[in-house]
């Protein structure tokens, strides 16, 4: 095998540390409950964690309005908590990588507490102040993205909630603090950082208003009752419009390279990873980010071979392109996104292309990224009742289209619990127990249990069940680790018009992998023997969601079964 770093060959798993394990019994998760559940993420196969923000926090976007950043939360331990965390996920070979979020602190962090108390403190241009709002600009989350402070008779610029004020990254001192910060943690041993909504750290230096004739909430509620294609191609239109003045400003490039160099101090391969699409973050290919999500997969509205083959054709080529190449990252999950089972479903197969979905996330070539609960079928709750609601944003948006909307309250409450990432955050399901085994009976945890532990999507039952969506996690992540082909091969489509099935090789220099994705509820005969790859050989079988009688089969005729998933060795 060639040398490749350990996060190009890692399978990284997402905790939101509020919603794994509450291990001393407030409702809410922390250190001690990740710490007591290491295990199973170690039994999964999983290589390295990556962890949401663990920093003290208002909590108004749950650690990501940090008040602190060299501190743990108190709901979620202490620093010796987090310290044994660490060491007791490296003693497993897990790695450990943190959230960074640089674009804003919290509105309570002591640098904007003193920035704001007058115009002439110490940190008074920490933060983005003018006199007058420049333009029509708004919060991605709710309202102007311009607040008033009367201490300074001036306004502060968030891009995110008012709660959450940028940074002004054009004054030295800022990066000096975070980029001290970001050393704090690598000097304890940390892995590396997924790095938060890096593309909202510089704004257009013009200041051009957004050309979109409405406020936020209003394009979210067109958005829900656009029907025609032409009503959703504007309304997208529109939600690209309202917020490209806010993103991808001058600077973001050096900055990154900043970033990097301070990461390179350190041994160990500490690795990068931003929050953002765009392979232009990966600079040269080794001198900004080391990572950038594959998010056009996962924003796809339906998975379909076609889609997939043409994600993997753009995105491997602009990979390649780059003068020393680039890796890709694959994910179809995370805290701020509908749950692979529920979104990706079709309302009747729905288990069987959540085994298929984590076939491909595992299987593409680049480095995947899983979401805690997928392995054992997580669903969305969706919140109806607005009091429960917990997301800040759903809950404004609730408000909005009662208020200044005037939708009826039943419907609104609906929409706002569709929109809610409350629905995708919910309390992890260790187990057929009150609360899910989460934290203790009687406890009221932080966000609603899903009560569909009830039905076998918990972790205990589905241990004990050699047919579970957990066992074949637990097998298909170890047939990709033993097998260096899904670890560093090539990509190679095959079949390329197929409408049903997605078939590609992975080829190593010792090793080529057939994989074939059935996406239908067909049965499928395929004859793979003309293929140049495979001519001549014969198809080993290396892992198959269905139940197989033969090992060594012939190519020329490939049965497969409805949405099975096929994985052979050609030899
Ligand atoms: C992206 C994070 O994933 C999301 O959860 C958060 O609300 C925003 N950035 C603001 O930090
Ligand atoms: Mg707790």
């Amino acid at each position: 095998m060639t040398k490749l770093k350990w996060w190009q060959t890692a399978v990284f798993y997402q905790i939101y540390p509020r919603s794994f394990a509450d291990g001393d019994g407030d409702g809410i998760g922390d250190f001690k409950g990740i710490i007591q559940k290491l295990d199973h993420l170690q039994d999964l196969g999983i290589d390295a964690i990556w962890l949401s923000p663990h920093f003290p926090s208002p909590n108004w976007d749950f650690g990501y309005d940090i008040s602190d950043y060299l501190g743990v939360a108190p709901e979620y331990g202490t620093l010796d908590d987090f310290k044994t965390f660490l060491a007791e996920s490296h003693q497993r070979n897990i790695r450990v990588i943190l959230d960074l979020v640089l674009n804003h602190t919290s509105d309570q962090h002591p640098w904007f507490l003193e920035s704001k108390s007058s115009r002439d403190n110490p940190k008074a241009d920490w933060y983005v102040w003018v006199d007058e709002p420049p333009n029509n600009w708004q919060s991605c989350f709710d309202g102007d993205a311009w607040t008033y402070v009367p201490e300074r008779d001036q306004y502060y610029y968030h891009y995110f909630m008012k709660q959450q004020p940028d940074l002004n990254w054009h004054n030295l001192e800022v990066k000096q603090a975070l980029w001290d910060a970001a050393r704090f943690w690598l000097d304890l041993g940390v892995d590396g950082y997924r790095l938060d909504a890096i593309g909202t750290i510089f704004e257009d230096p013009n200041l051009t208003p957004h050309n979109v004739p409405m406020k936020l909430a209003e394009l979210r509620r067109a958005s829900e009752l656009a029907q025609s294609p032409a009503q959703k191609k504007k309304v997208e239109k529109y939600w690209r419009d309202m917020f490209k003045n806010q993103i991808g400003g001058p600077g973001l490039h050096d900055l990154m390279k900043e970033l990097r160099a301070v990461i390179d101090e350190y041994n160990g391969d500490r690795v990068l990873i931003g929050e953002d699409e765009n392979i232009d973050f990966l600079g040269n290919g080794d001198d900004e980010l080391h990572l950038v999500f594959n998010f056009p997969l996962a924003d796809l509205d339906r998975i379909t071979p076609r889609q997939i083959r043409r994600n993997q054709r753009e995105r491997i080529a602009r990979l390649k392109r780059l003068p020393k190449g680039g890796w890709a990252c694959n994910t179809l999950g995370n805290h701020d996104r509908s749950r692979l089972h529920s979104r990706y479903g079709d309302k009747i197969h729905d288990a069987a292309l959540a085994r298929l979905n984590a076939a491909l996330v595992l299987t593409l070539r680049g480095t995947p990224f899983l979401y805690y609960g997928e392995e054992i079928g997580m669903t969305d709750l969706i919140i109806t009742d607005p009091a429960r609601l917990r997301d800040t944003m759903a809950t404004w948006y609730y408000e909005r289209l009662v208020n200044e909307l005037k939708v009826d309250p039943a419907e609104a409450a609906l929409r706002a619990g569709e929109m809610s990432r409350d629905k995708n955050r919910t309390p992890m399901q260790w187990s057929n127990s009150p609360n899910a085994g989460f934290s203790p009976p009687g406890v009221e945890t932080w966000l609603r249990v899903n009560p569909n532990y009830k039905d076998g999507i918990n972790v205990r039952d589905q241990e004990h069940n050699p047919n579970s969506l957990l066992n074949y996690y637990k097998h298909l992540l170890r047939v990709r680790k033993h097998t260096p082909a899904l670890l560093e091969g090539d990509y190679i489509p095959l079949h390329n018009t197929a409408k049903d099935h997605f078939a590609f090789i992975r080829k190593s220099n010792d090793q080529t992998v057939l994989v074939v994705l059935n996406y239908s509820d067909s049965k499928l005969d395929l004859d793979f023997s003309r293929n140049k790859e495979i001519k001549g050989k014969s198809l080993h079988t290396l892992f198959s969601s269905a139940v197989r009688s033969r090992v060594d089969l012939d190519p020329k005729s490939i049965h497969i079964g409805a949405f099975e998933v096929f994985i052979a060795e050609v030899k």
